[in-house]
């Protein structure tokens, strides 16, 4: 299966090429594709350093090329290129922008393709399928790029899109990558603590954003990482947000910004303060006991009952045996 993975390895890469040849030199790659991406205010760096590319909005133009450069259907097929329908084949991504999803090492494993148009006729991003070099479930967008300022700065951010990751590099927040709008699992997790203990979410400030962060949240704590979260304005995601204001109020901005899970999650839950509805108070806290019962460093555990005893005002003695009902259960 290692002469099967190296051939996929050297299909993804000649239609990495190819994708980015179609952006600089056609004139359809150009018009639309390249136009598109300075629209985004992305500079010639930053198409560089993420490689990005276009397809053409043809049935078949990598599957042509492919075949002229001895590439057989069948690779084409299991490296998720090319798609085949009773007797139709043709490529999977026509007529978008692309973004190639590397491994750790730089080989691209799989893509991740942006359409151009904004009628909701179609899908806004489609991806490669899994194949045998990409499972979407360990992989990271941006890992590649990020990994040695992640060690650098001993922190990750964690961002939920493909232009998330970009924007912030431009901007230069170079320690980023994208869960890339699925939910972050524990082999995500396992693959940032290669580089660091510290994980700072950036999720979209919206519900789903919101929601997505909680989630995260909890699978890192799980893991034994440290976790905080910036909260973006309603509708904002970190590429807005940083194309908004100058690269310096925008590192500022995270800095300042990034807080701690439980105050974090109260903040949200309480609408910032201004819910003191004691029902309320009680969901919270229970929501932030969950979230803290994850965590199995014991030491670690009782930090955060008191640091969430003082910001909701409860006594100490109270959480901890709340804390101690949720652990017996899990055992
Ligand atoms: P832009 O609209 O280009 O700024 O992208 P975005 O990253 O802000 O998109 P969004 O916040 O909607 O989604 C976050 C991430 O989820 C994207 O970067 C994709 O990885 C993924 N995603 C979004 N929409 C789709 C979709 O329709 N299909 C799939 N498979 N993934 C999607
Ligand atoms: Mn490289
Ligand atoms: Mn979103
Ligand atoms: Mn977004
Ligand atoms: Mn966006």
């Amino acid at each position: 299966a290692q002469n099967e993975r190296d051939s996929l390895f050297i299909v993804l890469n000649f239609a990495n090429e190819y994708f980015k040849k179609q952006l600089f030199d056609s004139d359809e790659g150009r018009s639309i594709g390249l136009s598109y991406f300075k629209e985004r205010g992305f500079n010639e760096q930053t198409l560089k350093t993420f490689e990005l590319g276009y397809s053409l909005d043809v049935w078949d133009g990598l599957l042509k090329e492919a075949k002229k450069k001895g590439h057989s259907e069948e690779l084409l097929e299991k490296a998720g290129l090319i798609l085949k329908q009773e007797s139709k084949i043709y490529d999977r991504f026509r007529g978008r922008v692309m973004f190639p999803i590397q491994n750790v090492a730089g080989k691209v494993i799989a893509f991740g393709a942006r359409t151009l148009r904004s009628d909701k006729k179609q899908p806004k991003y489609i991806n490669s399928p899994e194949t045998e070099v990409y499972h979407k479930s360990k992989i990271l967008y941006g890992i590649h790029q990020a990994r040695q300022a992640i060690r650098n700065e001993d922190l990750c951010y964690l961002v939920e899109g493909y232009t998330d990751v970009i924007s912030m590099h431009q901007a230069g927040v170079q320690n980023v990558v994208a869960s890339s709008g699925t939910s972050l699992t524990k082999e995500q997790v396992q693959l940032i603590s290669r580089y660091t203990k510290n994980i700072t979410v950036l999720y979209d400030g919206d519900s789903a954003g919101i929601k997505a962060s909680f989630r995260g949240i909890d699978m890192i704590l799980e893991h034994d990482l440290n976790v905080r979260a910036v909260v973006f304005p309603n509708g904002e995601d970190p590429d807005s947000f940083s194309r908004s204001m100058t690269s310096d109020a925008f590192r500022e901005y995270l800095e300042t910004n990034a807080r701690d899970f439980i105050t974090f999650k109260t903040d949200i839950l309480t609408d910032g303060g201004k819910q003191t509805d004691p029902v309320k108070k009680v969901q919270v806290i229970r929501e932030i006991i969950e979230s803290i019962s994850l965590i199995p460093d014991g030491i670690k555990r009782s930090v955060y009952i008191s640091a969430c005893a003082d910001l909701l005002d409860v006594e100490e003695q109270v959480l901890l045996s709340e804390l101690n009902k949720l652990l017996i259960k899990k055992q």
